[in-house]
């Protein structure tokens, strides 16, 4: 059976150090999680899936990392100043703040008054002081997307690559959102992680990269572990467009708490480009672009058949980690009934995604000679380079894999006492998803291994 609540997720969460509440010893920072010592090697892993995918296996992407700190004209001409905002509205009785858009019936989701104040446009952006002196002027936002670096960046990307169209920037890093209700879990935070790519084509080829670019993110969900019949693709509305926005598609997943957005696949026409560049006039801009007279740049190609400078139009997928991690987590999550009538919990997270690829558990942890040679194959597996390799001395079997099946290892190695004893040296390996067991030679193990995580 797969994750029906929240509330497992969070257990097990907590429970084996993937995701712990920000600052829980004074009471937690609300909005804000802290990932631990598993949920940071699971996250890693995700990011990496994506950034392989995006950057290794195409030839038309360049990778960016830019800082988080960003100048206020970069989010005033991204038009965020003026409409990154969320209606806000108060309940006059229980003093309660919530999205007014989020509000059903009328009634305060937290003491049912009706007693709202009208709704007031509330902008999500955080901003923090540069510099010694606390003025009016001296401040920066913390980005409230990765995307927009990737426009201002896109001058100095194409100087220095000779990209041409169609090509792309791709991004991961933090983004901050004054988030009014975050809620569900690590679903709507405050601090959170995107994975962004930016694809700049010619107008008029821009919708159908848009469908492109749907299919191509559909596909890796499903190469992550999601169940496609959990994925649905909705068309935004006209009328609820983000401002920047032709065409939108949001993937939606059937998350524990809902069908809700994993990721944004939109038509950003020329608008950010157009917006972040001097030389508007030259240019034939499509697009609702506001007049620029502080940028230096021309963020345009030069097309090489019209002999005229454009500005090309982006397409851009763009997901959350933190969603990406709940999605998998909540479609791995399984509680299956054992033969002797005990319920195991297991996470069937895809191989490339486990936070320990292995463990390696000596039987007896007092055994000299058992916990050396142990300790001899966690070094030797390292070098296979399939990622995390882990001691596993609990010194109780059953609990050992009760353990790794609720964190999602793959497989546990165990060293007994036929392992020092018998020449050649064998261990077992067992399988977290069949749970069978075999014998096999040491001198075997790295072949295995790499055969079994690469395929
Ligand atoms: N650059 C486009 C952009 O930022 P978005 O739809 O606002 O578009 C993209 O955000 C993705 O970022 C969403 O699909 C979601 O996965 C993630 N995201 C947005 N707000 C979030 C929040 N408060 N907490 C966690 N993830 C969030």
């Amino acid at each position: 059976m797969p994750a029906t609540t929240m509330e497992q997720l969070v257990s097990l969460c907590k429970r084996r150090g993937f995701i712990f509440q920000n600052a829980d010893i004074y009471g937690g920072l609300q909005g804000v999680y802290d990932f631990g010592p598993l949920g940071v090697e699971l996250k890693n892993n995700l990011k990496a899936a994506w950034w392989r995918s995006m950057i290794y296996e195409r030839d038309d992407v360049e990778g960016l990392d830019a800082s988080i700190l960003t100048h206020q004209r970069v989010l005033h001409y991204s038009g965020h100043e003026a409409t990154f905002t969320d209606p806000l509205t108060d309940c006059k009785k229980c003093k309660n703040r919530f999205r007014a858009d989020h509000i059903k019936d009328g009634k305060c989701p937290t003491c049912g008054s009706t007693e709202l104040t009208e709704p007031r446009m509330f902008n999500l952006m955080f901003k923090t002081t540069v510099g010694p002196i606390e003025n009016a002027d001296n401040f920066a936002y913390l980005r409230p997307e990765t995307a927009q670096a990737i426009f201002t960046q896109f001058r100095n990307v194409v100087d220095s690559t000779a990209r041409k169209a169609p090509f792309g920037i791709a991004q991961i890093g933090k983004t901050f959102r004054n988030e009014i209700t975050p809620r569900n879990f690590i679903f709507r935070v405050r601090e959170f992680e995107q994975m962004e790519l930016e694809f700049f084509v010619k107008p008029g080829t821009d919708m159908d990269w848009l469908e492109k670019w749907k299919d191509i993110r559909i596909n890796w969900w499903i190469e992550q572990g999601l169940n496609r019949d959990k994925i649905n693709v909705h068309r935004i509305e006209e009328s609820e467009l983000a401002h920047y926005s032709k065409a939108t598609y949001d993937l939606e997943y059937e998350f524990p708490h809902g069908l809700e957005e994993l990721e944004g696949v939109a038509n950003r026409t020329d608008y950010d480009l157009g917006n972040h560049t001097r030389y508007q006039s030259e240019l034939n801009l499509s697009s609702n672009v506001h007049e620029n007279k502080e940028s230096s740049a021309k963020l345009a190609l030069f097309d090489d058949e019209t002999k005229k400078w454009y500005v090309p139009f982006v397409v851009e997928p763009s997901a959350g980690v933190e969603r990406g991690v709940l999605a998998v987590l909540s479609e791995a999550y399984t509680e299956e009934p054992l033969p002797n009538g005990e319920i195991r919990t297991v996470l069937k997270l895809k191989k490339h995604l486990a936070p320990v690829k292995v463990a390696v558990i000596p039987l007896k942890r007092n055994h000299t000679g058992i916990v050396q040679m142990a300790q001899t194959i966690k070094k030797d597996l390292l070098k296979t380079g399939i990622g995390r390799v882990m001691l596993e001395d609990s010194g109780n079997i059953g609990k050992a894999y009760r353990r790794h099946d609720e964190i999602g290892t793959p497989l546990c190695i165990t060293v007994d006492f036929e392992s020092i004893e018998k020449e050649p040296a064998t261990v077992t390996i067992r399988n977290r998803d069949t749970m069978q067991q075999e014998r096999i030679l040491v001198s075997e193990l790295s072949t295995y291994l790499k055969n079994f995580f690469m395929s």
